[in-house]
C-alpha cells in the first residue's frame, strides 16, 4: 500500500514538473528575423537602465515614477507579440530593470529605508514584532534570503501601513526582484544594486541616529545622548561600519 503511494506520488509529481515543462516547450528559439526585431527594444531597455543615473535630481517628482512606468509599458509592448525563447526570457528582465530603476523613486526608498529603521531598531531591542527577525548586515546570502522570503508578509504589513499607494503597488509586485538584488552579492566592490540596496540599509540606521539624537530636548541633553545614550552610541557605531561597508569611491565613480 505504502509503496504503490509512494508511487502514486512520484508520478504525480513527474506528471506535474513534466506540465510545468511543456507551457516552455511551446517556446521556440526565436528565428533571424524574431531576433532583429529583439534588438530594436534593446535602446529603450537600456534607457530604462540607466534612468536613476540621468535623472538623480528628479527622484521626488512623481513625474520620475509614471515616466518610467512608461517606457517600462513601452518596452513591454515591444516584445509583446514575440513567442521565442529569449524574447520570454527578456520580458523577464524588462520586469526586473524595471523594478530597479522605479525603485528610486523617492517615496520607494524611504519605505524601504523606514523599515530597515524599525528592524535594525527591533532586533537590537529584541522586541517581538516581526521586524526583529531581520538583522542588518546579514553577510550570508542564502541566509539574508531566507529571511526576506519567510518575511514577506511583514514586510507587506509595513508597506501598508507606512507606504503611499504607489509604494504600495510598487512592492508588491516587485518584492521578488528587490530580494534578488538585495542577495547578489558580487566578488569585487563596484557601484552594483546589491551596495545600492545596502546603502538603504545604512541609511535606515542613519535615520535611527538622527530620530534619537533629536529627541533630546535641551542641547545639553542632546550633548549628552550623543556620547552616553546606549542607542545613539551603538547606531554610531553602526553606521560607521556602514560606510566602510559602502563603497563611497565606486558611487562617486558612477555618478561622474
Ligand atoms: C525542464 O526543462 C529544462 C530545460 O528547458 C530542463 O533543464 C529541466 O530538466 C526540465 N525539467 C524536467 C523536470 O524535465
Ligand atoms: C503566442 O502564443 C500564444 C499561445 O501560447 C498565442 O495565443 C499567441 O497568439 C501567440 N502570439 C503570437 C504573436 O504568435
Ligand atoms: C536578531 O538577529 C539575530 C541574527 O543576527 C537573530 O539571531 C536574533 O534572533 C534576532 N533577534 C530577534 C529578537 O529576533
Ligand atoms: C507619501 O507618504 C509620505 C510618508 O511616507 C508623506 O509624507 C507624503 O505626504 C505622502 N505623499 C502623498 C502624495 O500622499
Amino acid at each position: 500500500m505504502c509503496v504503490l503511494l509512494h508511487l502514486l506520488l512520484v508520478l504525480s509529481i513527474i506528471q506535474c514538473s513534466e506540465a510545468g515543462n511543456k507551457s516552455q516547450e511551446v517556446l521556440h528559439q526565436c528565428r533571424d528575423e524574431e531576433k532583429l526585431s529583439i534588438s530594436l527594444c534593446a535602446p529603450i531597455i537600456e534607457v530604462i537602465n540607466q534612468y536613476p543615473k540621468l535623472y538623480t535630481d528628479r527622484i521626488h517628482d512623481p513625474m520620475y515614477y509614471q515616466n518610467l512606468e512608461k517606457l517600462c509599458q513601452e518596452a513591454k509592448g515591444c516584445v509583446s507579440d514575440l513567442n521565442c525563447s529569449e524574447a520570454d526570457a527578456l520580458r523577464n528582465d524588462i520586469d526586473k530593470v524595471c523594478s530597479y530603476s522605479l525603485f528610486f523613486y523617492a517615496e520607494n526608498q524611504k519605505c524601504l529605508q523606514k523599515f530597515h529603521q524599525k528592524a535594525y531598531v527591533a532586533n537590537k531591542t529584541e522586541d517581538s514584532s516581526c521586524y526583529a527577525k531581520f538583522p542588518s548586515f546579514q553577510n550570508e546570502m542564502d541566509k539574508k534570503y531566507k529571511t526576506f522570503m519567510e518575511g514577506e508578509e511583514c514586510f507587506m504589513n509595513h508597506i501598508e501601513e507606512n507606504c503611499n499607494d504607489t509604494s504600495r503597488k510598487f512592492f508588491v509586485k516587485s518584492y521578488n526582484y528587490l530580494v534578488e538584488y538585495m542577495t547578489n552579492k558580487p566578488e569585487i566592490r563596484t557601484c552594483d544594486p546589491y551596495h545600492m540596496f545596502l546603502e538603504q540599509e545604512c541609511m535606515g540606521i542613519f535615520a535611527e541616529l538622527i530620530d534619537v539624537a533629536t529627541s533630546g530636548l535641551s542641547p545639553l541633553e542632546l550633548v549628552y545622548n550623543w556620547f552616553m545614550n546606549d542607542r545613539i552610541v551603538s547606531a554610531k557605531m553602526n553606521v560607521l561600519v556602514c560606510s566602510q561597508t559602502f563603497h563611497y569611491e565606486s558611487r562617486k565613480s558612477a555618478t561622474l
